[in-house]
């Protein structure tokens, strides 16, 4: 069975003059273990793809049409309540400026075991050693230092790191990224390719 099945997902931002159609008719399936790409120019509406997936279309935008399906489940029709709960859980996000991500105020431990906590049942210190363990895996050298450091103490790379360990809390089955490189030097690009692939194997 398909993870994510979409299915002629129309996507409209009603307005004074009419109806504006963004998204007309998209329909594709990704398995377990698949890495989807999406390219297109600038507006084709790849990001509202995205958003259309994980809940969080942005008023008065709204799914017109079509079904989105999370094995085999829709979610398009879902409360905030219940979308938030499956952000996290079962479809980590992450976006281009990781700093949208993170809490300025909140050490990148907290907000690890925050978000840990929220989805899995572990106490306050199996949390915290599964967040040093994410941290590990997503390349932060001395993670058990830098747990208790704050986002202005990352460089750009090593924030979208945090934020790919946060998007991982959960264990969720799908993430969706949106130019999850673009704002990084280009020899830290690849490096982050590199582990969202790993992450997919
Ligand atoms: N809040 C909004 N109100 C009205 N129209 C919108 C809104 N957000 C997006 N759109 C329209 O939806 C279309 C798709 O936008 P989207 O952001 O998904 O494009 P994209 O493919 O991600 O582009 P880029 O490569 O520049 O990120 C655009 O043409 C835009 O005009
Ligand atoms: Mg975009």
């Amino acid at each position: 069975m398909a993870l994510l099945e979409v299915k002629n997902l129309i996507v409209e931002f009603p307005g004074r003059r009419g109806t504006l159609r963004a998204l007309d008719d998209i329909s594709f399936a990704i398995a377990p273990g698949e890495i989807l790409g999406v390219v297109g120019e600038s507006g084709a509406g790849k990001s509202l793809t995205g958003a259309s997936i994980i809940g969080l279309l942005e008023p008065p935008g709204r799914v017109a049409g079509g079904q989105i399906l999370l094995e085999g489940e829709r979610i398009d029709h879902l409360s905030h309540e219940q979308m938030r709960h499956i952000r996290g859980r079962k479809i980590g996000a992450i976006f281009q400026d990781p700093l949208t991500s993170l809490n300025p105020l909140y050490s990148i431990g907290r907000q690890l075991v925050e978000t840990i906590q929220t989805h899995l049942p572990m106490s306050a210190d199996a949390a915290r050693q599964r967040a040093i363990k994410l941290l590990q895996d997503t390349g932060i050298p001395a993670a058990e230092q830098r747990i208790d450091h704050y986002p202005h103490q990352f460089s750009g790379g090593m924030r979208q790191r945090v934020v790919i360990a946060l998007a991982l809390a959960a264990e969720p089955k799908l993430i969706v990224a949106d130019e999850p490189t673009t704002a990084l030097d280009v020899s830290i690009q690849a490096q982050i390719i590199q582990l969202l692939k790993s992450v997919c194997a």
